[in-house]
């Protein structure tokens, strides 16, 4: 029974950081955990929660990781070590400031104007563990950066990053039954290509920009291909490309997009990815979505109307992307490693050059269901 629990393991509720900060309170050292002889008795800053300046002397109130509020300690300027820490307390104190109005630094902060710079920067640490656990488990190469510079909300409760499409009851993904024969998919394509076994065209340029108009199918090479992987017919089954952030709007808006990268026109953005459930399920969803006032169901209407696309509790990046009227993404349907046309993957290209800071956007009256609300958001934009 011993030698079995060997192999046993559970995983371990404390952070990375509180395991660093129980390490030094007991004057262990832990080489995983980076305390030793020479560094166990550093403190480190884990935020400032206060400033005053007495007597010509600045003095910031010091929360120290891994020890209670209640230690809290005030320290000279001189002797902080934290100019990143010290350079947010400051931006976060001007914005207060500015916010009522008044100019100068005080010489003492009041109760209230604390209070806020406290949560801001617990937020703050908040939404940095959100944003590594977000970019931990992706599975694409474009990375995610979370902002929140208006209010004091955290992250979504309720909301599970996934990578592709998770299937819900009683719905099954047929695996594509046939590749293509090709050396060189794009130049010499053998039977017009996976595109050509359904009388499509090839979908991309040899630059991978989409080249069809919105509305025609995209099949991609698929995992029976003959082709490698730099096939340029293989485009949306690499994953997001671009750093995006996930920020929060300033005009109610709720959480939008933006991307921190220029993206060319034609460009594979992202997929809308989330679960796949029926048409009829989804009509039922729809209305407690509505009660709560947004909706996350994409349909799958390319053939017909019957699966539905739910991004409510899981999805990807895409989950965050508003609607627009004047949009700067548009959807393609598109075919990978399943033939079932009533289920194809929604792939978000480009429809102009976007720069890096712009949000992004598509326009989910097409798709979305229970689009009436929308009528409150049009005359937002
Ligand atoms: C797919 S989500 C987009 C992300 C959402 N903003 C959030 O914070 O999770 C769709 C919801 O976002 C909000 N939304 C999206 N586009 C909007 C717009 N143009 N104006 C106002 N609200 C919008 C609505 O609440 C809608 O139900
Ligand atoms: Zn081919
Ligand atoms: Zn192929
Ligand atoms: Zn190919």
């Amino acid at each position: 029974m011993a030698e079995n629990l060997k192999d046993c393991s559970v995983p371990c509720k404390m952070s990375w950081e509180e395991l660093e900060a129980l390490c030094r309170r007991e004057r262990l050292h832990c080489k995983e955990l980076g305390v030793n002889r020479a560094n166990a008795n550093e403190y480190e800053v884990e935020f400032l929660c206060d400033y005053k300046k007495s007597k010509e002397e600045e003095f910031y109130l010091v929360k120290w990781r891994g020890f209670p509020e209640s230690d809290n300690t005030w320290e000279p300027k001189r002797n902080l070590r934290c100019p990143k820490l010290m350079k947010q307390f400051h931006l976060d104190l001007d914005q207060e400031l500015r916010r009522h109005k008044r100019r100068c630094i005080p010489k003492k902060l009041d109760k209230e104007l604390t209070s806020v710079l406290i949560q801001k920067a617990k937020l703050r640490q908040c939404l940095q563990r959100w944003e590594a656990h977000l970019n931990h488990t992706r599975n694409h190469p474009g990375r995610i950066f979370v902002m929140n510079e208006v209010d004091l909300e955290g992250p979504p409760k309720n909301f599970t990053y996934i990578n592709n499409y998770k299937v819900g009851q009683g719905i099954v993904l047929d695996e594509m039954a046939v590749g293509c024969e090709c050396k060189n998919c794009l130049d010499e394509p053998v039977n017009g290509c996976c595109p050509g076994a359904s009388f499509h065209r090839m979908a991309y340029n040899n630059r991978g920009q989409v080249r069809i108009r919105a509305g025609q199918p995209i099949y991609e090479c698929n995992s029976r291909c003959n082709c490698g992987l730099d096939c340029p017919n293989r485009v949306v089954q690499k994953g997001i490309q671009f750093d995006l952030c996930i920020f929060k709007t300033e005009n109610g808006r709720g959480w939008g997009v933006r991307t921190l990268q220029h993206i060319k026109k034609n460009t594979f953005v992202m997929e809308y990815v989330g679960e796949i459930i029926t048409t009829d399920e989804a009509e039922r969803r729809g209305h407690i979505y509505d009660r709560q006032g947004s909706t996350y169901l994409f349909d799958l209407d390319y053939v017909e109307d019957v699966y539905t696309v739910d991004a409510a509790h899981l999805g990807n990046i895409s989950h965050f992307v508003n609607h627009s009227c004047n949009p700067n993404l548009q959807v393609f349907n598109v075919f990978i490693d399943n033939i079932d046309e009533r289920l194809p993957r929604i792939a978000l290209f480009s429809t102009r050059a976007i720069r890096a800071g712009e949000e992004l956007t598509f326009d989910y009256k097409m798709q979305m269901q229970h689009v009436s609300i929308f009528q409150v958001w049009i005359s937002l934009e």
